[in-house]
């Protein structure tokens, strides 16, 4: 199983990026605990990070054929991004989609996700290790 994770905007400066909500490990130490997670699950797993809309829309578009599955930490796109939302929907792979913070528990217009149409499920609130579950669900199959 290849699976591709795609981190959103602004978690390139994690670690930096108000630590008392998103938590001191950087985006390369999140990568290198998934790459290690993965090895020990037996799948594969490439990391990218976008701060564009429509990189990510690329990004997704060329995951046709390459990946099985896909991890997607949207940012704020997951509040209002039905861009993104059609672009999962579009290319027909399963994605989880993910956030480090519980958003249910922020400001108000960060409780409802429109990417979460499009995905299978969403893990949220767990830290660097919401994307570690999302693997772990798909490497069970729980996304199918
Ligand atoms: C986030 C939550 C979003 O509301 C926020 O805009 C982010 C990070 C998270 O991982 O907790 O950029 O996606």
């Amino acid at each position: 199983m290849r699976v591709l994770v795609i981190h959103g905007p602004n978690l390139n400066l994690l670690g930096e990026r108000e630590p008392a909500v998103y938590g001191t490990a950087t985006l390369e130490e999140i990568d290198r605990a998934l790459r290690e997670l993965a090895e020990h699950l037996g799948v594969e797993v490439g990391c990218v990070q976008h701060n564009g809309e429509g990189e990510i829309i690329e990004t997704l578009h060329g995951a046709r054929g390459v990946y099985d599955a896909i991890v997607l930490n949207p940012g704020a796109y997951a509040h209002y991004s039905h861009a993104i939302a059609d672009a999962i929907a579009a290319i027909g792979i399963p994605t989880i989609e993910v956030h480090l913070s519980n958003t249910a528990a922020r400001e108000a217009f960060r409780h409802h996700s429109v990417t979460a149409r499009a995905c299978r499920g969403i893990i949220a609130g767990f830290g660097g290790a919401s994307y570690l579950l999302a693997l772990r669900a798909l490497a069970e199959n729980l996304a199918r």
